[in-house]
């Protein structure tokens, strides 16, 4: 694995620095939460997140060609996507990578937690440091929104595939979608952290201070590193652009990210620990109910660009070299 020394906590110079260069925003901000990103996230390696990666995949790109000899991830963060496909039998070989070294660093070891190896290593998605023709499969989740140039991104991806390998992107926020959920998770840190400073819950409820001033420090570095957003058109659009034949999208969570949205903030604002398993599982199975309603009723009948997230396919051509980076 590469990786540069990079500090566990971003300083206010670096902060500063950051405001104009959303690369760096992104290193200081992934390395500042690779350590507790799983938790914050309720990120995990069992059942329950194999089914949501495995579903992810299968929902916009199918069972065809699994499972892939090699596969790719951009932006792996903690190995969330790739780890548990590895797991779901989508793929054998992954590499791993990513901007934030802090990131890298994680995945890698949560293989190896999990008795497998992945290669990692610290990677731009402008600039993937593999060769040309490499890849069966490139993946990732919640990464696109950050890339500066995403037509150069998707040039890439499809330079590092073979002829006819498949890329998946999911969890990508909608314009829309990303609208409403910013405003309910706005309201409900609003809400939460006043209500629990009142004197009667401070002590079991409320977040220290520090902890909270750190949280504003992430929040103001989160507002540099979100780039994008998408309408699903569009984003098929640019895939088409890059040269990449097949291209599908497919959208998901209305009102299981109206329900998800609000619920993370609150387990943000709140004390660590003060919510305990009964609301863990209230969270788990409220999302799960939406989400049924969502796929099954919902997207029969809301316009696909209101739902939160969208997940993007396509392949590389057969028979035809991808566009010049
Ligand atoms: C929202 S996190 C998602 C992490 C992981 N894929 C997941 O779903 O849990 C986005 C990740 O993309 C990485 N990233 C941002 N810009 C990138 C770029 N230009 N090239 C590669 N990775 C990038 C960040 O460092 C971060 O780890």
């Amino acid at each position: 694995m590469t990786t540069d020394a990079t500090p566990a906590h971003a300083t206010e110079e670096q902060i500063a620095a950051a405001w104009g260069d959303p690369k760096l925003a992104n290193v200081l901000y992934h390395d500042w939460e690779a350590a507790t990103y799983d938790e914050k996230w309720s990120i995990s390696y069992d059942e329950r997140c194999i089914d949501y990666a495995r579903g992810r995949f299968e929902h916009v790109a199918g069972r065809d060609g699994w499972p892939y000899t090699t596969a790719l991830e951009l932006g792996c963060g903690t190995g969330f996507f790739l780890l548990n496909l590895k797991q779901a039998g989508v793929l054998d070989e992954g590499h791993v990578t990513d901007l934030s070294p802090g990131m890298v660093e994680v995945a890698v070891r949560n293989a190896r937690g999990l008795g497998f190896e992945v290669e990692g290593r610290v990677a731009d998605a402008e600039s993937i440091p593999y060769d040309d023709e490499t890849f069966d499969l490139v993946v990732g989740h919640a990464v696109l929104h950050h890339i500066p140039d995403l037509d150069l991104a998707m040039r890439e991806v499809l330079r590092v595939l073979k002829p006819g390998g498949r890329f998946v992107f999911a969890g990508e926020p909608t314009r829309n979608g990303d609208w409403v959920a910013r405003r309910l998770s706005r309201l409900t840190w609003w809400a939460a952290t006043r209500v629990t400073a009142l004197a009667p819950l401070r002590e079991s409820w409320a977040r220290p201070k520090a902890e909270l001033e750190e949280s504003s420090r992430a929040a103001a570095l989160e507002s540099v590193v979100d780039i994008h957003t998408f309408d699903p058109d569009r984003l098929a659009a640019q895939c088409l652009r890059a040269g990449a034949v097949d291209v599908r999208t497919v959208t998901e969570e209305l009102t299981a990210s109206w329900f998800g949205w609000p619920v993370r903030t609150f387990e943000a604002a709140v004390r660590p620990g003060a919510l305990g398993w009964g609301w863990a599982m209230f969270a788990y199975k409220g999302w799960l109910r939406l989400s049924w309603l969502d796929e099954n009723v919902l997207s029969k009948v809301v316009p696909d660009e209101l739902f939160y997230n969208v997940c993007v396919t396509g392949t590389r051509p057969v028979n035809a070299a991808p566009r010049e980076s």
